[in-house]
């Protein structure tokens, strides 16, 4: 693993490389394996990254974005047949270097090469409903839908695949050029699909960059020649990278950023139900999902009895790794991430909180037991912080108003799900929850999929959407030629 994709050409890197080591043990003893080795990229290697990006848009002139649009399916459909080949080997370094279970990681993989297909059909969509006209007052309009330049995308651990592609793809296929990097859990498993790359597309339009964020990715926004910042992570390296650009107008930005998804159980709710979307909503995963269930509000009349079922099946869940047989829980790829989760809960229980389950945090290595947290408030960390890992809060509530007031007030805004069954009571609900996020999942849990419907947040959750049929045009802009009826 010891080359880059540049201007076309997989290269080989002889300096300094960074080893990637799995957390992911396979035995009892805990072990980190040396998985590969990437470049350790410098500022220098990141800007002739960059340089190969530019010249293959050439300031809109480059082959690439000029390209006749069938011959762009013509390329996406050659590195999509060509990354079908690699399945087991992503699926093998998604399962060591991030600890996803074994079906999972086949799910994300699949899921990855169904969001292609999709992109290249709504593409052609898009062009075939590019080739009518407008007439307004004696002008005819051929509107189509152009690139932006040069992007740079990042893309975060949980889905190093799927999520760093939903911005890829997207970008490519409306004839923008692209840097990318990997995230720094899930970075060996793109190796296999550079080589795809390499051969399904022009020279220099799509490169890779390995390395820090502040030591790679800050110098080529510095740079100015970054049209678009694609990333899929936490604000604080969005805000970072912003910042560093000089031209903030000129900068567009699609980013997929944290949340704090609420579940709400109403008191004529199905607890079965809602016990089952809740534990997949918590727990898939781990919680290391930007739509995971992270706070549940439970009514005061099911409280005691939804804890006790819902504490119940957590503890059924089988810890172990990402390969073996109908495992649930994995280890986490992150080191801190433990003693970040049991931080949380020591804070929650001195401020009242207690772990209903015994199991409930317990550090075995880089596994933590999850832990669920009944009453939470207000002033604890973890009604605030989105946890991102295995710990679930559990709030009681009397009257839905305090809820949604408390919805009100958070940063984020992406999902909720509702569980309840009376209509008269649920339908009024969806109104007001619309207006505080962007998605309402009645009796279900929150999650992206499918990928074909629209994926984003308000306040601090999301900048642009994330469909398949909305990053293309996240990723591109309205153009026209106009004509005068004379
Ligand atoms: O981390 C955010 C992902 O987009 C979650 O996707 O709901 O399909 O797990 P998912």
């Amino acid at each position: 693993q010891e080359t880059y994709l540049s201007n076309g050409k997989l290269i080989k890197w002889n300096a300094k490389k960074d080893e990637v080591y799995s957390t992911i043990s396979s035995t009892q003893e805990y072990q980190p394996t040396l998985l590969g080795t990437v470049p350790h990229m410098d500022k220098k290697a990141a800007l002739e990254v960059l340089d190969s990006a530019c010249e293959a848009y050439g300031k809109g002139q480059g082959k690439w974005p000029t390209m006749k649009v069938s011959q762009r399916i013509e390329c996406m459909e050659a590195f999509v047949e060509k990354m079908k080949v690699r399945r087991e080997e992503v699926v093998k370094y998604l399962m060591w270097e991030i600890g996803k279970s074994l079906p999972d990681s086949r799910k994300e993989f699949d899921r990855t090469v169904e969001y292609i297909y999709d992109t290249i059909e709504d593409y052609k969509q898009l062009d075939r409903d590019s080739a009518k006209f407008t007439k307004r007052d004696g002008v005819y309009a051929h509107i189509r839908r152009g690139p932006l330049g040069v992007v740079l995308c990042l893309g975060p651990y949980n889905y190093p695949l799927n999520e760093t592609f939903a911005l890829l793809i997207p970008a490519l296929i409306m004839g923008n050029t692209v840097v990318f990097k990997p995230a720094k859990h899930g970075v060996l498993l793109l190796s296999p699909l550079l080589e795809a790359f390499q051969t399904s597309f022009p020279k220099g339009v799509v490169n890779v960059i390995y390395g820090r964020g502040r030591e790679v990715a800050a110098p080529i926004m510095q740079t100015g020649r970054i049209d678009v910042l694609a990333l899929i992570g936490n604000s604080t390296s969005a805000i970072a990278l912003q910042d560093q650009h000089p031209y903030k107008n000129r900068l567009r930005l699609v980013l997929g950023l944290e949340a704090k998804n609420p579940a709400i159980i109403l008191p004529d709710a199905d607890l079965d139900l809602a016990i089952e979307e809740c534990i997949s909503g918590t727990l898939s995963f781990n919680g290391q999902r930007c739509t995971a269930l992270k706070i549940i509000y439970v009514h005061e009349d099911i409280r005691e009895e939804f804890n006790k079922r819902f504490t119940q099946q957590v503890d059924k869940l089988k810890f172990g790794n990402p390969w073996e047989d109908n495992v649930k829980l994995t280890p986490l790829p992150e080191p801190n991430k433990p003693k970040y989760i049991q931080e949380l809960i020591e804070d929650a229980k001195e401020k009242g909180a207690s772990v209903l389950n015994e199991k409930g945090g317990k550090i075995t290595d880089n596994f933590i037991y999850p832990a669920v947290l009944y009453p939470v408030t207000k002033e604890m960390r973890v009604y605030k912080e989105e946890q991102f890992g295995p710990v679930i809060p559990i709030k009681p509530f009397k009257n839905i108003v305090e809820i949604l007031d408390e919805m009100a007030d958070s940063n984020y805004g992406q999902q909720v799900s509702l569980f309840g069954n009376d209509i008269s009571e649920i339908a009024p609900l969806i109104d007001t929850l619309v207006n505080l996020v962007c998605r309402v999942n009645l009796n279900s849990s929150c999650q992206r999929g499918p990928d074909v419907f629209p994926f984003t947040g308000r306040k601090d959750s999301a900048v642009g959407t994330l469909s398949v049929h909305d990053a293309l045009r996240s990723f591109s802009i309205r153009t026209f030629v106009a004509s005068k009826d004379n």
